[in-house]
């Protein structure tokens, strides 16, 4: 079996971030999405990965490279999308890598906890044509929906406006060649993309077997802040701790933290869940659980929590607690001499400050 992972797009609902940056890179617990994509499939024992791949492609490549680092014998292929068509143009356009060989696709920007390695195995024992994820959500309006009947698929929608059930479709797919008919004989949506519900949905209406599986443990779509976070959260309840940076004895360190190599930590007090990067200095400061901060950031006099800071950032001085922030690459964040009483901003396009 092959992997086809998705990682073009253009992320819109995650700037300023994917002004610069990939959507499927944003770290979670410091580690790109799209890592526990790879990660997924190569255990699941695939080691024929292709990675579509559009504007952002300079970036994905630089961070996945050829894959060996997952396995001597793991080999990624990056396979070009010019525009964002679709998810089932993406699989068109990758029909010369796939071949007739069945395959797995995985969405760059989804987490799934519990792996996908049994479903694999069903997929390989039981060779239906299609097999599809499943779990119930408080808001499917923004998902492909399915309609079961007696466990059988009846009918797929992409975002419906009145959604028919709570299940929604998970990114992560399994096919065999018969889904190259389905994405050839579907026609673009309302949004002007070929849509793989579309395109399952002709599987099902042809007589194919399209299997459902219930996600056990939980999922996440990192396309918006909140999902990040939560993400975030979620892997951080996982971590044990590890400390392997400087950390003096006035600083008090509870819970699972991992503070990694170079990474010093003065008079301060960690509260775990959290990760520390490499080359990142915390003096005089609180960080509360679930927060993730990357490498060479620079956190002085300041308390934190439920947060992401991403490299190279400096946060020094900042008078009350940050709380659920998601915080880019080398931003600075600072206290203001006292007069005149006033905020001083230099903000991106399109980002977002809550004040209290
Ligand atoms: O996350 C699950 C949902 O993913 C499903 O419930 C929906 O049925 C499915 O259509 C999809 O919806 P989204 O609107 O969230 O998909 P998004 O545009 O975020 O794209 C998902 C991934 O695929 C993302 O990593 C970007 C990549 N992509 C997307 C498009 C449209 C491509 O590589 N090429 C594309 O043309």
């Amino acid at each position: 079996m092959k992997g086809l992972i998705l990682s073009g797009g253009k992320g819109t609902r995650l700037r300023p971030l994917t002004f610069t940056q990939a959507k499927q890179l944003v770290p979670v617990a410091n580690k790109p999405v799209l890592f526990y994509g790879i990660e997924a499939l190569v255990g699941a024992g695939i080691r024929e990965i292709g990675i579509i791949v559009g504007d952002t492609r300079t970036e994905i490549r630089g961070a996945v490279g050829d894959g060996r680092r997952w396995g001597d014998d793991v080999r990624i292929t990056y396979i070009e999308q010019p525009e964002p068509l679709g998810l089932a143009h993406a699989v068109l356009i990758a029909e010369e890598f796939l071949g007739r060989e069945p395959f797995v696709m995985y969405l760059g920007d989804n987490i799934l906890k519990s792996g996908i390695v049994s479903l694999v195995d069903s997929f390989r024992e039981r060779k239906p044509n299609a097999l599809i994820l499943l779990t119930p959500v408080p808001n499917p309006q923004i998902f492909g929906v399915a309609e079961l009947e007696n466990g059988k698929v009846v009918r797929l929608v992409e975002k419906p406006r009145e959604p028919k059930s709570n299940l929604a479709l998970v990114g992560v797919y399994m096919f065999d060649s018969h889904i190259f008919e389905a994405v050839r004989a579907i026609k673009p949506s309302w949004r002007n993309e070929l849509e793989i519900t579309d395109a399952i949905q002709f599987l099902v209406d042809h007589g194919y077997e399209v299997q459902p599986h219930l996600v056990a443990g939980w999922w996440k779509d990192t396309g918006k802040i909140e999902d990040i976070l939560e993400a975030n959260r979620l892997i951080l309840e996982t971590i044990s701790g590890l400390v392997e940076g400087a950390v003096d004895e006035a600083t008090r360190v509870s819970g699972e933290v991992i503070i990694e190599k170079g990474a010093s930590v003065r008079s301060s007090t960690i509260r775990g869940p959290a990760i520390i990067g490499a080359g990142t200095e915390i003096a005089d400061s609180y960080i509360g659980p679930f927060t993730s901060i990357q490498k060479n950031c620079r956190i002085v006099k300041t308390e934190i929590e439920h947060s992401i800071v991403l490299e190279g950032s400096e946060i020094v001085d900042v008078g009350s607690r940050i709380d659920e922030s998601l915080i880019g690459r080398e931003v600075r964040i600072y206290k203001c001499p006292p007069k005149p009483l006033a905020y001083r901003f230099m903000v991106g396009d399109k980002s977002e400050i809550g004040l209290k």
